[in-house]
C-alpha cells in the first residue's frame, strides 16, 4: 500500500503541537515512523541545551537497535554531529537532505571532494560517520535544524521491503524531523518556563513565610503560633475536602486545589496586621480596656490592607480580614454571620483558637488538647462553623493533631 506522506506529516504535526513533554514527543514520532512507514527501527539524537550535548533518546523498533553502552551521548566533536552541524560539510547533504549509508562511497569519490584542498579530512570524516552509522544500525540519518542550529538527527533503520530510500521519502523525513525539532524546542522552552514558574512560586512562598514570622518577633505570646495555626488550617481544609457534603444541607465546601495554597498563605499572614498595633497593647498581660481592644481589633483590616500590593488570591485576603468573625455574627470586623464568613476565615478561626488554648502563656499554662476540644465543641454554632469543628474533631480523634 502506498503511503500518503503528506497526510502522515499533517497528522504528525498536529499531534506534536499538543504535546509539551519532549521525551513523549520523540517517542510518538519514532513510533509513528516505525509503524506507519514500514521501517525496521528508528531513533532520534536530540540536542540538550542545558548540557550542550546531543543525546540518543530512544531506540526502538521491531528488531531493536543495538547501541553499545556509553554510546548514547554525542559531543560536538562526534562525526555525526560534525557532519551535520559544521557549515563546511553542508554541501555533502544538501542534495538529499540526509546521509544515506549507501551514498557514502559515492560521496567519498565525488569530484568536488577529491579536488577540495580539504578532501582528505572530509573523506576521513565520512568514513567515521559510516562507522558510527553501522554501529547504530542506521541506513539513513536525517538532520533537523532550528534557526540553523542542529537540533536533532533522525536515525532510520532499513525498510521492511529491503528497498533503498527514495528522495521523496527522505524529503518527507526531513520535513518531519524539522517539525519535530521545532516541537521539541517548544517543549523544552515550555518545560523551562514551568521550572522557572515553580522556582518563583517557591521563592514567593518562602518570602511569605518570612513575612509571617516577623510578627512573632514583636508579639511575645506568639512564639511558634503562626506555624502551628498554618499547619492546623491546612489539615482542617484537607479533612473537610475529604468529607463529602461538608456543611450539611446548608451548603457544602468544595475546595479547588488552589484553595489549599491560599489557606496556607492566609494562615501564615493572618495576624500580620499586629505589626501595626502598639507593643504595649499587644503584650499587655492583663485585660485590655475597651479602647485598647478597639485598637487590637484593627489588626484584621490592617493586615488585609498591608498585603494588598501582593495581589494575593481573594481567599487569602478573606482569611486575614475575617478570622475573628463569629458564626453567630458577634465577631469583628464586620459581624458576618454563618456561611457568609468565607471558609478560609472560618477555618483559621478554629485553628487559631485551638492553638491559643493549648499554648502556654507567661501568665497561664495551656489547656490540654482534650480540654481545648471540649471548649471548641461548646462554642460550635456560636463562635465556630460546625463543619470546621467537625473536621477538627475528626483530626483529633484520628490522632493527627
Ligand atoms: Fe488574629
Amino acid at each position: 500500500m502506498k503511503i500518503d506522506y503528506k497526510k502522515e506529516l499533517e497528522t504528525a504535526s498536529k499531534g506534536m503541537i499538543m504535546i509539551h513533554d519532549p521525551r513523549l514527543l520523540i517517542k510518538l514520532i519514532v513510533r509513528m515512523i516505525v509503524r506507519k512507514l514500514h521501517i525496521k527501527h528508528a531513533a532520534m539524537i536530540l540536542y540538550e541545551p542545558k548540557k550542550d550535548i546531543y543525546v540518543l533518546n530512544i531506540s526502538r523498533g521491531e528488531i531493536g537497535m543495538k547501541v553499545p553502552p556509553g554510546f548514547t551521548r554525542f559531543s560536538h566533536e562526534s562525526p555525526l554531529i560534525r557532519i551535520f552541524s559544521q557549515r563546511e560539510f553542508r554541501p555533502l547533504t544538501l542534495d538529499r537532505n540526509a546521509i544515506v549509508s549507501d551514498d557514502i562511497n559515492r560521496l567519498v569519490w565525488r569530484e568536488s571532494i577529491i579536488h577540495n584542498g580539504n578532501g582528505k579530512a572530509v573523506k576521513e570524516l565520512l568514513y567515521r560517520v559510516d562507522e558510527q552509522m553501522q554501529m547504530l544500525n542506521t541506513a539513513a540519518c536525517v538532520p533537523a535544524y532550528y534557526r540553523h542550529k542542529l537540533m536533532a538527527i533522525l536515525l532510520l533503520g532499513e525498510k521492511h521491503d529491503g528497498t533503498k530510500f527514495e528522495q521523496p521519502e527522505l524529503d518527507f523525513f526531513a520535513a518531519l524531523a524539522s517539525d519535530a525539532a521545532m516541537a521539541i524546542r517548544n517543549a523544552q522552552l515550555f518545560e523551562g518556563l514551568k521550572r522557572e514558574a515553580e522556582r518563583n512560586r517557591q521563592l514567593f512562598l518562602q518570602t511569605i513565610e518570612v513575612l509571617g514570622s516577623t510578627i512573632e518577633a514583636k508579639d511575645a505570646y506568639t512564639h511558634g503560633h503562626t506555624g502551628r495555626v498554618t499547619e492546623y488550617s491546612v489539615a482542617i481544609a484537607r479533612q473537610m475536602a475529604a468529607t463529602p457534603a461538608v456543611g450539611g444541607a446548608g451548603g457544602s465546601a468544595r475546595f479547588e486545589e488552589s484553595f489549599f495554597e491560599s489557606i496556607y498563605i492566609a494562615a501564615l499572614l493572618h495576624d500580620i496586621g499586629k505589626i501595626a498595633i502598639p507593643e504595649v497593647i499587644l503584650n499587655k498581660q492583663g485585660k485590655l480596656t475597651d479602647e485598647e481592644y478597639a485598637v487590637m481589633k484593627q489588626h484584621t483590616v490592617r493586615g488585609s490592607e498591608m498585603v494588598g500590593p501582593l495581589r494575593l488570591p481573594r481567599e487569602c485576603l478573606e482569611g486575614i480580614k475575617y478570622h475573628h468573625e463569629h458564626f453567630d455574627g458577634k465577631g469583628y470586623p464586620e459581624g458576618l454571620k454563618g456561611e457568609d464568613i468565607p471558609w478560609a476565615a472560618a477555618i483559621i478561626a478554629v485553628a487559631d483558637a485551638f492553638d491559643a488554648m493549648t499554648s502556654d502563656r507567661p501568665y497561664r499554662k495551656g489547656l490540654s488538647k482534650e480540654a481545648a476540644m471540649a471548649e471548641i465543641k461548646r462554642c460550635t454554632g456560636t463562635q465556630f462553623n460546625p463543619a470546621v469543628v467537625d473536621a477538627l474533631v475528626e483530626l483529633y480523634e484520628a490522632g493527627k493533631i
